[in-house]
């Protein structure tokens, strides 16, 4: 009877740990949802992100670190900041990797809330479905913010980035489009000042 009380003590014990010992500890002042893993013991090590100076970060396949801003864990997402547009010019600081590039054989993608706003394109990406209009919102980033008056008078495009889209990669590249912005959750009415920077990205959950 005893041994029994026991082991059905020890196996809830175990139960309980389960699904709390897990989880990782604070990053700073942010909490770290299971399955997200920032070292190796804690998480599931397939959802890996990383704890530098007390700040979360997301790492892409190229080797760069994006500030993670937010973190849904009921909804299966985060979001990262979007990289910055150098100062006095139009490129992203990510533009020598290419943009955002995702690797594909990880749980994670781009979701399909994103607004992504393209800077310094050449004529031959007027061909595909983008929003490159005088009424882009585009120009009113190039206009208003100061990190895009670098990108002022150049061609830029604004596109949702869909589920017909690929969504493992944000592409730059010189000779094509040389920076980026991305707004979370836009819809075409929202103003300038409510703009919700970000590219919101998603996971599969573990089964
Ligand atoms: C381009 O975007 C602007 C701003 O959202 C919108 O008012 C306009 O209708 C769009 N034009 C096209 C051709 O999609
Ligand atoms: C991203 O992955 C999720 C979960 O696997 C999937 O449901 C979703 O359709 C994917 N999103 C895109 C934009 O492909
Ligand atoms: C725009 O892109 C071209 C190459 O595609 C580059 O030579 C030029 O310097 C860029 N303009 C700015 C303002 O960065």
């Amino acid at each position: 009877m005893i041994a029994l009380l026991l082991f059905v003590l020890t196996s809830l014990g175990f139960v309980i740990n389960a699904s709390t010992l897990n989880s990782c500890s604070n990053c700073g002042d942010s909490v770290v949802p299971y399955p997200l893993s920032t070292t190796e013991n804690c998480g599931d090590k397939r959802y890996q992100i990383y704890c530098n100076d007390d700040e979360l970060e997301f790492l892409s396949a190229t080797g760069t670190y994006y500030k993670i801003l937010r973190i849904d864990p009921s909804a299966n997402r985060l979001v990262i900041s979007p990289p910055l547009i150098l100062k006095n010019t139009c490129y992203s600081s990510d533009l020598s990797m290419g943009g955002l590039v995702l690797d594909e054989n990880l749980p994670f993608n781009i979701s399909a809330q994103n607004t992504v706003m393209l800077f310094n394109c050449s004529n031959n990406i007027l061909q595909s479905p983008l929003n490159c209009t005088s009424n882009s919102i585009c120009r009113q980033f190039e206009k208003k913010v100061e990190e895009g008056s670098g990108c002022m008078g150049t061609l830029c495009c604004h596109y949702l980035k869909d589920s017909a889209m690929n969504s493992h990669r944000i592409r730059v590249k010189v000779g094509s489009c040389t920076a980026y912005t991305c707004l979370v959750r836009f819809t075409p009415d929202d103003p300038l000042e409510t703009w919700n920077y970000g590219i919101e990205i998603q996971w599969s959950p573990p089964n």
